[in-house]
């Protein structure tokens, strides 16, 4: 299997292995999650896991743990999160992260951001010193002020792009039936200023800036052909 993904599946099956019965997990997007994602469905099936229900963060996710034999709920009927797992585009060493690269932020922050553990499953690759330096920010934006706010993340000092489709003519619409536009900045200096600045040009509905929420880091390494999973 190439490296990156056996680190994805490992690292998805350590979070997996932290999940306990008659817990309401907030189930994560992207492909690092998917792999919890089956992970915790197999703990289900085979009855070492008992009285689960997930939120999904994205329609991927609802669909997943469908596929998986995960009941799913909704916010509107729990009083809490226990547990989230997601996926990460970038890790900073305060925990703080950049997320969106599956243009779910939205929802994934809401989810997250409520649960009393959140656990972020990523790869070695994603770790980085200072937030920007290796992925764009993105901002899911209401159609009708994709030109404002570019005006307005350009004046920022950012680099912004238009998501666009792939095998999909236009742009990226998200599961909320917005856009979503990638800002690169040189550096993020202060994530949370960035964040709440980002978030209040009118038109934005939210970035994929996660200040204070992470609550462990489990990161795979592949060493020697074997992988390795190290929790921070
Ligand atoms: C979804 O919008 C993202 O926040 C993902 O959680 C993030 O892009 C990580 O995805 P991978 O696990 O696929 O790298």
């Amino acid at each position: 299997m190439d490296p990156v993904k056996l680190m994805k599946q490992e690292v998805g099956r350590a979070a997996a292995a932290q999940v306990q019965s008659g817990t309401i997990l907030g189930l994560g997007t992207g492909s690092t999650t998917a792999f919890a994602i089956q992970f915790i469905g197999e703990r289900l099936q085979s009855g070492d896991l008992k009285d689960i229900k997930g939120v999904p963060t994205s329609f991927q996710a609802s669909v997943l743990a469908k596929q998986h034999g995960i009941p799913l709920t909704t916010l509107d009927e729990v009083d809490t999160i226990h547990l989230a797992i997601d996926g990460a585009d970038e890790v900073d060493p305060q925990f703080n992260l950049i997320k969106g690269g599956g243009a779910a932020h939205t929802r994934e922050k809401i989810v997250d951001g409520l649960a009393e553990k959140f656990i972020v499953v990523v790869d070695s690759s994603k770790l980085v010193d200072k937030l920007g330096t290796t992925f764009a920010l993105p901002v899911e934006v209401l159609p009708l002020a994709v030109a404002p706010v570019t005006r307005a993340l350009t004046a920022l000092g950012g680099t912004v792009d238009l998501r666009m489709g792939v095998k999909k003519d236009g742009p990226v619409i998200t599961d909320q039936g917005n856009m979503v536009l990638d800002v690169k900045f040189a550096a993020i200096d202060d994530p949370a200023g960035l964040e709440a600045t980002i978030n209040n040009i009118p038109g934005v509905l939210e970035n994929g800036l996660f200040i204070g929420l992470a609550t462990e880091i489990l990161v795979g390494e592949v060493k020697d052909g074997k992988a390795t999973v190290r929790s921070l």
